[in-house]
């Protein structure tokens, strides 16, 4: 096996991994959600459409180019609705290799509720992932969400979509998917405290020392 080959396998394998994980944590059901890595610039490994997340195959999983069209395929299967938006993550942000659109539930109600979480409650949310903002609901599966995702895609790795969900894009698969735990830990978080009446967000000073200290790692 080439050496291509077998990063590809393990791409795979990594997919159906976070798939499972995604689906473990509730933060997918049935099936919903999807992922994406970017192997070169000429192929992309994408999730097919109308399969649950957490019990795909190696196999299962698509390739795609970057204009979107089929490079390769189980017989039967179609790439995920929501292909366009991965695709439009890498072509704004060619430093990022993976996408991972799930609709963690207490993040997800934030989107619903019109929210986004951009100010800084954690030091986590002043780090990884980052404030997130919220993009305004429009029709999922066309090309209305990649659009819409575009002036936000810059200066944030997680973004809320209204009435939808949320996505998350990193240079590597794992950071993909712990940006989308995080997300929603911080949501939860935050909606408790909200519950218990008060929230003390962390000063811009503060926000500023922790980008400083943590500039390596934070969220660009
Ligand atoms: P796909 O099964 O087509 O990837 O769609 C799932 C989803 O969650 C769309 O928002």
């Amino acid at each position: 096996m080439s050496e291509a080959a077998r990063n590809e396998w393990e791409a795979r394998e990594e997919i159906c991994q976070v798939g499972r994980r995604l689906y473990d944590l509730f933060l997918v059901a049935g099936n919903n959600g999807n992922i994406s890595v970017r192997l070169n610039e000429r192929e992309i490994l994408m999730t097919p459409t109308h399969v649950s997340k957490g019990m795909l195959r190696p196999e299962d999983i698509l390739k795609i180019a970057p204009d979107g069209a089929l490079l390769e395929g189980r017989s039967g299967l179609k790439p995920s609705s929501e292909y366009r938006m991965h695709l439009a993550v890498y072509r704004h942000r060619p430093d990022m290799h993976a996408v991972v659109h799930a609709h963690p539930p207490t993040a997800t109600g934030f989107a619903v509720a019109g929210r986004g979480l951009e100010r800084v409650f954690h030091p986590e949310m002043a780090i990884s992932p980052g404030p997130v903002p919220l993009v305004p609901y429009v029709p999922p599966g066309g090309d209305e969400l990649p659009e819409s995702l575009v002036p936000y895609l810059a200066g944030h790795r997680a973004l809320l979509l209204g009435n939808h969900g949320a996505v998350t894009y990193a240079p590597t698969l794992r950071e993909a998917l712990f940006l989308m735990e995080s997300l929603e830990l911080n949501a939860r978080i935050y909606l408790t405290a909200v519950q218990l009446g008060h929230v003390n967000y962390l000063s811009d000073e503060q926000v500023a020392f922790l980008r400083d200290r943590y500039a390596p790692v934070a969220a660009r």
